[in-house]
């Protein structure tokens, strides 16, 4: 029996050709940095850019994976910035900081990683359209539809993460489909369907501090800092948390109370498993007065 999985044959394609789309779609890249960056005077940073480019420099210069920046909802449990890149995510700073260690901390360098990742994922697509397809004009047009999509350009003229992840998620894939033996179409099964694991318990306290804070309260006791009375129930009331079932309090945590009117519901962003954890290590454990917060 054929192997559903076979691959058609891939048409040739000289080295020269995967240059000349490197250095042309270099080309595309600097044609709209021109027209949508320099000649309009747009900034170069979103606020999302900008805070890679800092926590990229603080490493640069200080070694440590930090950042001016923090959601509001953790403010109050962490002393002050520097604060740990704990919410963000460290690639973009650390592509950012091996440009600045070279070429000094200009807003410019931050430009090299994202249009490097821009090129990769151009090229990139291109070499997994030759894969999946024998004709020879798939991969370049595949190619050139992905470098002229104004949202890759966006994302690459603003240093954002997302090309980076892209690139690296391609080249998976690319990896996955080389295997050439029996494991290819499981490995294949599991990068493109794994379930994502459930979560830790540090970051079911960083999800507490973004999601419920602002009714239940830093220490879960439904007060705010302040001393003003919020609308969540008193996680610290250990005479009312007594009567109440671990796996029902789960329940209401992913199905919300009255429609979501009251409290909304977190079944899309909670497993079951998810939900209980945070109702058994996080929510029962909390301390009158101790900000949930993840430890280091
Ligand atoms: C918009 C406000 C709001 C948000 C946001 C919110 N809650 Fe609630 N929550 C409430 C209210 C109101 C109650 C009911 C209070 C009562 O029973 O006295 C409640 C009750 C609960 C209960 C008790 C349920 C029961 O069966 O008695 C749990 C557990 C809970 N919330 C967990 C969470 C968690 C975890 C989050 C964040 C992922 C969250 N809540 C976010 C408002 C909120």
């Amino acid at each position: 029996m054929p192997d559903p999985l076979e691959l058609p044959s891939r048409p040739t394609v000289r080295p020269v050709a995967w240059i000349a789309l490197a250095v042309s779609t270099l080309a595309v890249l600097l044609v709209h940095l021109e027209i949508a960056v320099r000649r309009t005077g747009v900034a170069l940073f979103s606020f999302d850019s900008a805070e890679y480019a800092l926590a990229g420099r603080t490493l640069a210069t200080t070694g440590r994976l930090a950042t001016p920046f923090a959601h509001p909802a953790i403010l109050a449990s962490i002393p002050g910035p520097p604060f740990p890149l704990l919410v963000g995510h460290p690639l973009v700073p650390v592509l950012d900081a091996l440009v600045f260690a070279i070429g000094g901390a200009r807003p410019a360098l931050t430009l090299i990683p994202a249009g490097a990742a821009f090129i990769a994922v151009v090229v990139l697509t291109a070499v997994l359209a030759r894969r999946v397809s024998a004709s020879p004009w798939v991969p370049w047009t595949a190619a050139a539809a992905v470098a002229l999509s104004p949202w890759v350009l966006r994302y690459a003229i603003e240093g954002l993460s997302e090309l980076p992840f892209v690139a690296l998620f391609m080249a998976a894939l690319i990896l996955l489909l080389d295997l050439r033996e029996r494991p290819r179409p499981l490995l294949l099964g599991v990068a493109l369907y794994a379930q994502p694991p459930g979560k830790s318990v540090n970051e079911l306290k960083t999800f507490y501090a973004l999601n419920c804070v602002r009714c239940h309260g830093h220490d879960g006791s439904a007060h705010s800092p302040l001393g003003k009375k919020l609308g969540g129930l008193d996680f610290t009331d250990a005479k009312k948390m007594a009567k109440k079932v671990d796996a029902r309090l789960a329940k209401t945590i992913r199905k919300g109370i009255f429609f979501g009117v009251v409290m909304p519901p977190f079944k899309n962003r909670l497993s079951e498993e998810d939900a209980l954890l945070m109702v058994t290590d996080v929510i029962r454990k909390v301390e009158k007065g101790k900000a949930i917060a993840p430890s280091e």
